[in-house]
């Protein structure tokens, strides 16, 4: 069998052998990447199976959840207990932390995971995607405590997202290099597809919502009128711009060909600390996107080291090639 072909399963016994990951962790990847192919078959029948719109509840960052967010939501969580060693779940779309076990051990796994991301394009029929994050404990948490739960993105052992676009993919990073593999219809395999996945240090092509211009701080400001500002510029060079409303789908792109993807904080989301959510949005990305060799900053400090308070925080985000990423964080002055 040429490598190119290699199944889910045959790459991470692959992984094992070459890095040492737990057989459990293997079972929570095969049980995640489950989950994954079953969502992503719901959103593709949505139209027939009267799936697609919102529900009448409001989830606990105040967004009207849509149908396939909690149907997204309830395979996520099905699928991830179903391993012995998870001891805890926490999603976007639950207020509380599940705790799955009676007595924690150290050394059980948190999975943290947004089940659909960009629920938005839902209804007008573009990508969306799911994300997750594995933290493995270093003591016995407390099932009472949700506290304990608040772990910095440098202790995530593993990350992921799976991307409904027009094919279905699921990328993964274990801590040595990204890969991703396409879903095989027929066969239903995920299989080896992008090998290695690397970040270029260097872009021409940015991501924002460049509808909230005015909210922005100056040094974002700055840098998307000198991308604007073409070849006579202080870039001197043409930016393309790109924004999809899905944050799997920017972050797809960014890996494949390069690019920055920015949600910073604004005057509409300082109260709120950022936009997007550091648990289960920003550090499973910047653990992605760094081991392509991108970075991955809120603008003043790597994502990673950001010491959660709550775990549905949000976070300014700023990620992607490298170098880029490092010039805006010379803007907010930090470096
Ligand atoms: P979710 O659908 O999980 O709530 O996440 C949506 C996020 C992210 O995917 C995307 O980048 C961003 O929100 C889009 O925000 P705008 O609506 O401001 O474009
Ligand atoms: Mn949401
Ligand atoms: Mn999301
Ligand atoms: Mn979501």
């Amino acid at each position: 069998m040429t490598e190119h072909q290699m199944t889910f399963r045959q790459f991470l016994l692959q992984d094992q052998r070459r890095h040492g990951i737990s057989d459990d962790l293997i079972f929570l990847l095969e049980d995640v990447a489950t989950a994954c192919r079953i969502i992503s078959n719901q959103i593709r029948s949505g139209a027939f199976s009267d799936n697609l719109g919102s529900t009448d509840t409001t989830n606990v960052q105040g967004e009207t959840q849509k149908q396939l967010d909690v149907i997204a939501n309830d395979e996520f969580v099905r699928h991830c207990s179903n391993c012995s060693r998870v001891a805890a779940l926490v999603s976007e779309e639950v207020d509380e932390v599940y705790w799955l076990k009676a007595a924690p051990e150290a050394g059980d796994y948190i999975v943290y995971f947004d089940p659909l991301d960009g629920s938005s394009n839902l209804d007008v029929n573009l990508s969306v995607g799911s994300i997750f994050s594995i933290v493995e404990t270093t003591r016995a948490l407390d099932p009472g405590d949700d506290a304990s739960v608040l772990r910095r993105g440098s202790e995530q052992i593993c990350a992921g997202y799976a991307i409904y676009g027009p094919s279905t993919a699921l990328i993964v990073t274990t801590g040595t290099g990204v890969n991703g593999f396409t879903h095989q219809q027929g066969t239903g395999e995920f299989r080896l597809t992008y090998r290695d996945m690397t970040i270029p240090p260097e872009t021409r092509e940015f991501a924002i919502n460049a509808s909230r211009r005015l909210a922005w701080e100056a040094p974002v400001q700055r840098y998307f009128d000198e991308c604007l500002a073409g070849t006579d510029g202080p870039r001197g060079a043409s930016f393309n711009m790109r924004w999809t409303a899905s944050m799997v789908a920017d972050v797809h792109r960014i890996l494949t060909r390069g690019g920055v993807f920015l949600y910073p904080v604004d005057s509409g989301n300082r109260d709120q600390g950022g936009k997007l959510r550091l648990m289960y949005e920003a550090n499973p990305m910047a653990l992605i996107v760094e081991q392509a060799g991108g970075a991955a900053t809120t603008g003043s400090q790597r994502i990673m080291d950001v010491e959660p308070t709550s775990h549905h925080q949000r976070v300014s985000v700023i990620l992607g090639s490298r170098d880029e990423v490092a010039l805006i964080e010379s803007y907010h002055g930090s470096v």
